[in-house]
């Protein structure tokens, strides 16, 4: 698997970041097709809406950018930052917002998107806070879905690809902030995360 990972992206990723990776989920070519498919469908469901995609920060921000360039129509893009996690594993539930939205949402229809969705509390909290500002409608599109993984129940409106209960790296999701920039997404050798536990 890693030799077809390798071959599959040239010399750039042979070895290095690689090497920490058990397995490709998702190849560069696998996600281009779905966030194509994504961005089109948005599209035809949001003519003359004049959406307001909001990214959360900053997993999503390689999915939001190629997202946004399949989606032929008038929008805005907004960002958010939220912290659940620090640099640990495994969700605290704890959400804080360390960069809220540049422009007001009431009246807007508004799409939140994420990188992936785990166990839920942060779209939870993300949902419910954004709600209250009184949009004039408030979805949701994520690229993975780790249903397994929820301890709140969250509605996601647009799934790219449903996620096996693994760690996974790559295309904006990170492990202690790295990883983001490898344009596929791989599972991470647990020994890499159990070694700084
Ligand atoms: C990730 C992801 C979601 C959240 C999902 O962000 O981008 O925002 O976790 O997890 P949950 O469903 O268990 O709440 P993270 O806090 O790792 O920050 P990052 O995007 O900066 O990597």
């Amino acid at each position: 698997m890693l030799r077809a990972m390798n071959e599959a992206n040239s010399d750039v990723w042979t070895g290095g970041l690689t090497n920490d990776l058990s397995q490709v989920l998702l190849s560069e070519a696998q996600i281009a097709a779905r966030v194509g498919q994504l961005g089109r469908q948005l599209a035809a469901d949001y003519v003359e809406k004049d959406p307001l995609l909001v990214g959360i920060l900053s997993g999503s921000f390689p999915f939001i950018a190629d997202l946004v360039r399949a989606m032929n129509l008038a929008l805005e893009v907004d960002f958010m930052a939220v912290s659940s996690y620090g640099d640990r594993t495994s969700s605290s539930g704890v959400v804080r917002i360390l960069k809220d939205l540049n422009t007001s949402i009431a009246g807007r229809h508004v799409i939140v998107v994420e990188d992936i969705v785990d166990t839920g509390l942060t779209l939870h909290y993300l949902y419910e806070n954004l709600r209250t500002r009184q949009p004039a409608s408030l979805k949701v599109c994520a690229l993975l879905d780790k249903r397994e993984a929820r301890k709140r129940e969250v509605e996601v409106d647009y799934v790219g690809f449903h996620c096996p209960n693994e760690f996974v790296v790559g295309y904006g999701l990170d492990y202690r902030g790295r990883y983001r920039n490898l344009p596929f997404i791989g599972v991470l050798r647990p020994e890499v995360y159990r070694k700084a536990e």
